[in-house]
């Protein structure tokens, strides 16, 4: 039988991961999912002993999808191995060898195929806890074909005394299609018609949904909340993870304007990292990814291109540097500097890229550049003349007033608010001024 629309079938998808970055190699697994068909449910994400996998097995991250799609099932089969194959798993044996993903058909509809290569309902799903727990949630009514049981009653008849899985995370639903491209499209339409771009960084929620509300051009998770908001002394220090877990964040506060996350320091040494990384943050919901570097990083700036994901480059003073060049230094003060900046830009714009990003440089340099480029420059430092302007959201606002640029002009005092508001808080509390 298949589902309303009489060509599309609903699947019940299983996956699992336990090498690498388990979280981020399922939240990857669902934004490919959407490229088959649209997912309509995602399970929480479950952590799982392994089941048959030898002593020395890493724990299981598993999570279960609904994914309605025109393919067949043994055309579904085929795109989830190349799902699998993206995700650098190159082989499927021994059957359970350690896997930084997993995908597994566990139903399409009510059909039931067995052939050599696929059993359709999966034939050793009703044995399974760390299958049946995220089944479920999205489900627990369902009766699959030849089992006599709910989803809910099969899970309740597993044995006693096994470890029950314990909820990890939850996933996020794959944008709707066309939805980044609408949006780059916008962006992409400014410098031509004259406008200056205005950009700011978010690291959480409310912040996010404020500047989208305000009409910001371009909302970037910026590795610099590894300072204002993680407390670091610089960005050296910030993970793929934290970036993911932000940028997560701010994409449910944005609905509007392009969101743009960094790739952290040492995550896209080479093509294949850098492609890893920036697919990661897309999934957990950026339009576009930022790195810092020209001419020097172009095999991974190509890479990421090259896979459909939108770029914006950042040169000039590089943060991730800072430790390398012993502190942060304006760049462009000689001819030879200027000339490499320039050949890093023009290199980045021929790439294709979406913006350039021009920190810490000379106004003359970034002007030439500016001039030079078709894509949008935001410059940050870097004089006037860029075809935009970003600056770290807490930088304008006074939120963190420990450190402040000298170039970044602080419109607001929040800091001095927050301060003020828990001293009035403190009186109410402690008698000295109950209002
Ligand atoms: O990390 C960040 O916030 C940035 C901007 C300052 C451009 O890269």
């Amino acid at each position: 039988m298949m589902s309303a629309l009489s060509n599309e079938i609903v699947y019940g998808i299983a996956m699992g991961s336990n090498t690498g970055d388990r979280l981020a190699h399922l939240q990857v697994a669902v934004a490919a999912l959407g490229k088959l068909g649209a997912v309509t449910a995602v399970s929480p994400v479950y952590a799982t002993e392994p089941v048959d996998c030898g002593p020395e097995a890493a724990e299981f991250l598993n999570a279960a999808a609904e994914v309605r799609s025109a393919l067949t099932p043994a055309e579904m089969l085929d795109a989830l191995r190349k799902i699998e194959r993206a995700s650098g798993r190159a082989d499927r044996r021994p059957r359970n060898a350690p896997r930084a993903l997993d995908l597994d058909i566990l139903f399409a509809d009510d059909l039931v195929i067995a052939t050599p290569d696929l059993e359709i309902p999966h034939p050793r799903l009703g044995e399974r806890r760390f299958v049946l727990r995220p089944m479920a949630d999205l489900w627990a009514e369902k009766i699959l074909p030849e089992k006599r049981l709910a989803v809910s009653a099969l899970l309740a008849a597993l044995p006693t005394g096994e470890a029950d899985p314990r909820r990890f995370a939850r996933l996020d639903l794959p944008r709707a299609a066309g939805e980044t491209e609408a949006r780059l499209a916008e962006f992409a339409a400014l410098k031509p018609a004259g406008i200056k771009i205005v950009s700011l960084t978010a690291g959480d929620y409310p912040t996010a949904r404020l500047l989208d509300e305000s009409g910001v051009d371009l909302i970037l998770v910026g590795d610099s909340l590894g300072m204002v908001v993680l407390g670091y002394a610089d960005t050296v220090d910030v993970t793929l993870s934290e970036m993911l877990h932000h940028t997560r964040a701010v994409r449910r506060g944005v609905s509007r304007a392009p969101l743009v996350a960094d790739l952290p320091y040492h995550t896209y040494l080479t093509p294949e990292a850098a492609l890893f990384s920036a697919r990661a943050l897309v999934a957990a919901g950026a339009d576009a990814v930022k790195l810092e570097g020209g001419v020097a990083v172009l095999a991974q700036v190509e890479a990421i291109l090259a896979d459909g994901i939108a770029l914006v480059g950042h040169i000039g003073m590089l943060p991730q540097q800072v430790r390398e060049e012993g502190g942060y230094k304006k760049k462009g003060r000689t001819p030879e500097q200027a000339e490499r900046l320039l050949a890093d830009a023009v290199a980045l714009d021929r790439a294709g890229a979406l913006a350039v990003v021009l920190e810490g440089m000379t106004a003359t340099a970034a002007d030439a550049i500016t001039a030079a480029v078709r894509c949008p420059t935001i410059g940050i430092g870097s004089g006037p003349g860029c075809d935009g302007q970003i600056l770290v959201t807490a930088d304008l606002v006074g939120a963190f007033p420990w450190f402040r640029p000298p170039f970044a002009q602080a419109r607001g005092d929040v800091a001095g608010q927050i301060r003020e508001a828990a001293r009035a808080f403190a009186d109410h509390v402690r008698g000295e001024n109950p209002a």
